[in-house]
């Protein structure tokens, strides 16, 4: 397998490291925008895959502030909005997706963000071998894919493995916030995050939607479509 992440954890392969992805690659057509955005702006803002380098948030964005890594931003339209919300706060999105790459990266630019980096990398790999123990403060995972068949639920992004990953990188108190419109996936998230001892609900079920979580279009429609949006939020213990 290709950059096979630095094992930090001990205990038997997962299933991830042997190669099982929670996301397929896409031929999508680049616009000429993104493919610019992507040469020109990647050198400023991307952080580079380097496994084994543990990131320091204070010495890439030159601020002592609160980090939040996002996983699998897609277009990067929420995450540009939550940066330019929060300037306070230092922001990573992890995409494996290059348009949403060059678009993210062309709001940077457009908006002045000085709070906002992103990594074109697997997230699992990033956080596992780029994100030392106890160095982050947040975790968004905004609709992730659902993988609705059974044989592809291994594929989900909220497997134990991952959350367990994510857990041990949050510092105490950090938290892990995550949004879907597929209500099976998240009855399967919460009792996931449920059984993770490193976590705590920080609501009775389902959360309470953030003021500074911005409403995509994605998400207007499938609310017109008359699916619930469910939340939750879990807290380092
Ligand atoms: C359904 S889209 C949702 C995008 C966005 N969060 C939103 O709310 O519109 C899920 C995204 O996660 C990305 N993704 C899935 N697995 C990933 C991984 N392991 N690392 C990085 N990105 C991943 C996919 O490329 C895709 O763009």
């Amino acid at each position: 397998m290709e950059n096979t992440p630095a094992r930090l954890t001990g205990g038997p392969l997962s299933a991830r490291e042997v190669g099982i992805r929670s996301y397929v690659v896409r031929s999508g057509r680049m616009t000429d925008g993104q493919k610019d955005a992507l040469n020109r702006l990647y050198p400023a803002y991307g952080v580079p895959w380097e496994p084994g380098r543990m990131l320091d948030s204070t010495a890439l964005f030159g601020a002592d502030a609160p980090f939040v890594v996002e996983i699998g931003f897609g277009m990067g339209l929420a995450t540009a909005a939550i940066a330019e919300a929060l300037p306070g706060t230092s922001f990573l999105g992890l995409e494996v997706h290059a348009p949403g790459v060059g678009k993210l990266l062309s709001e940077i630019e457009a908006r002045g963000l000085a709070n906002l980096r992103v990594c074109r990398h697997d997230a699992v790999e990033v956080v596992g071998s780029m994100l030392a123990p106890g160095s982050v403060d947040g975790f968004h995972v905004f609709f992730p894919d659902p993988w609705p068949k059974k044989r592809h639920h291994k594929r989900r992004i909220m497997n134990p493995d991952f959350i367990r990953l994510m857990a041990e990188r949050l510092k105490p108190g950090g938290y892990i916030y995550y949004v879907t419109d597929w209500e099976e996936y998240a009855e399967w998230t919460l009792d996931a995050l449920g059984a993770e001892p490193l976590l705590r609900n920080q609501y009775g079920r389902w959360a309470e939607r953030e003021s500074w979580r911005p409403v995509t279009k994605f998400e207007e429609r499938a609310v017109n479509d008359g699916r619930a949006v469910r939340e939750l939020k879990f807290v380092r213990v």
